[in-house]
């Protein structure tokens, strides 16, 4: 039995804001960001478009892809929605605080009825958490074949624009893939999908990137007038050093764990978070940088749906191919980091 990528999906608002366009509000410039991020634009979501909205987009996407393979024996959406098992979203800015989950309105309007629904916060880890979860279903119940696992954010919605250390970091955007529980081996020869998972945290750093308000630390208080909304608030050189030492730690445990060497990985789909972060991981693991795939220039960070982005770019672009060894890598808040080894 293997777990596997089935398909893939995205979403990403069509509103596209460069550095340049950012430059004529806040105090910075074109320069200083893409030399200290690799950043040169994000996209931001309209002001009635919601983290589920997102989401259902880019999990519409990834059933389309689905039924355009061969195999595929249902002929429409709504026949491939009603066959998902459960549906896993990784968000740190769902559509509502608390409840209900915003799993729950995409199962509704995925009509996915014989889906379960269920959110996961993990900060930007939240889709490597989301994968691992979803095998982990997959594997404990015969019954469930297959999970749709999504990572979705509005992020722009909690920006302050006035702080040019995290406003310029963020963008806004879905991607999903659709897991499958299939007959192939996920050992030996012909193995295929998650092959391994590692998942840690380190709540220690807890304060470092953080969205104070809201949450049962805020006393309800009828009539209150909320002068400053929720936003991120960021130790940007704490998160910094962390992630560096998360990244190169995952890399070579996965590594380790699986017996592999770095040549055998086609591709390192790293957490879209920062460049210069993934040039000094991979200078620290002497891996040249060109087997990381990133494309923050275009999106900047998007927190958990930086991964399934990148990922869905990748096989779009026919540089994914059946049988690659994969790699997904990310940190964020929590703190949290990990990553999944994969077979395409
Ligand atoms: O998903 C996880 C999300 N978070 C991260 O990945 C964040 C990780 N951290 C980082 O990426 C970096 O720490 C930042 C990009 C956020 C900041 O880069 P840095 O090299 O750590 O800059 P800094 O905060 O140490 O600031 C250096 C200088 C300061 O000026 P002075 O005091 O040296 O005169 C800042 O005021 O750069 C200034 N600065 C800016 N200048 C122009 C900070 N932000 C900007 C800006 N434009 N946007």
């Amino acid at each position: 039995m293997a777990i596997e990528i089935r398909a893939t999906g995205s979403a990403v608002p069509s509103r596209r804001l460069t550095n340049v366009d950012l430059a004529t509000e806040v105090d910075t410039d074109d320069e200083w960001i893409r030399s200290h991020t690799g950043i040169g634009s994000r996209h931001i979501a309209d002001d009635n478009t919601g983290c589920s909205d997102l989401a259902l987009d880019a999990s519409r996407a990834v059933l389309t892809a689905a039924l355009k393979q061969e195999d595929c024996r249902e002929k429409t959406l709504e026949e491939i929605a009603l066959t998902l098992d459960m549906i896993i979203l990784a968000t740190a800015t769902a559509d509502y605080y608390g409840c209900p989950s915003t799993a729950c309105i995409i199962q509704h309007k995925l009509g996915a009825r014989n889906a379960g629904a269920v959110d996961i916060s993990a900060g930007c880890s939240g889709f490597i958490y989301g994968l691992e979860m979803a095998a982990g279903l997959l594997g404990l119940n015969t019954s469930r074949k297959r999970i749709l696992v999504i990572g979705a954010e509005v992020l722009s919605r909690f920006i302050d624009w006035n702080d040019r250390g995290t406003c310029i970091l963020f963008g806004d955007g879905a991607g999903a893939v659709l897991l499958e529980k299939t007959g192939n081996p996920s050992t030996g020869s012909g193995k295929r999908g998650i092959l391994r998972t590692i998942l840690k945290a380190d709540g220690a750093g807890a304060d470092y990137l953080i969205i104070k308000k809201g949450g049962s630390r805020n006393k309800f208080k009828a009539g209150e007038i909320i002068k400053t909304p929720p936003h991120i608030e960021m130790n940007g050189r704490a998160v910094y050093n962390f992630a560096v030492k998360a990244i190169t730690g995952i890399i070579t445990n996965l590594l380790k764990e699986e017996s592999l060497t770095i040549d055998e990985v086609r591709w390192i789909v790293p957490h879209q978070a920062n460049a210069r972060i993934v040039s000094a991981a991979a200078k620290r693991l002497g891996i040249p940088e060109d087997k990381f795939f990133l494309n923050i220039e275009e999106y900047a960070n998007t927190s958990s749906a930086s991964i399934p982005i990148a990922l869905d770019e990748l096989n779009r672009n026919g540089k994914l191919s059946r049988g690659d060894l994969i790699m997904t890598v990310g940190f964020g808040a929590g703190l949290t980091y990990g990553g999944n080894l994969i077979i395409y």
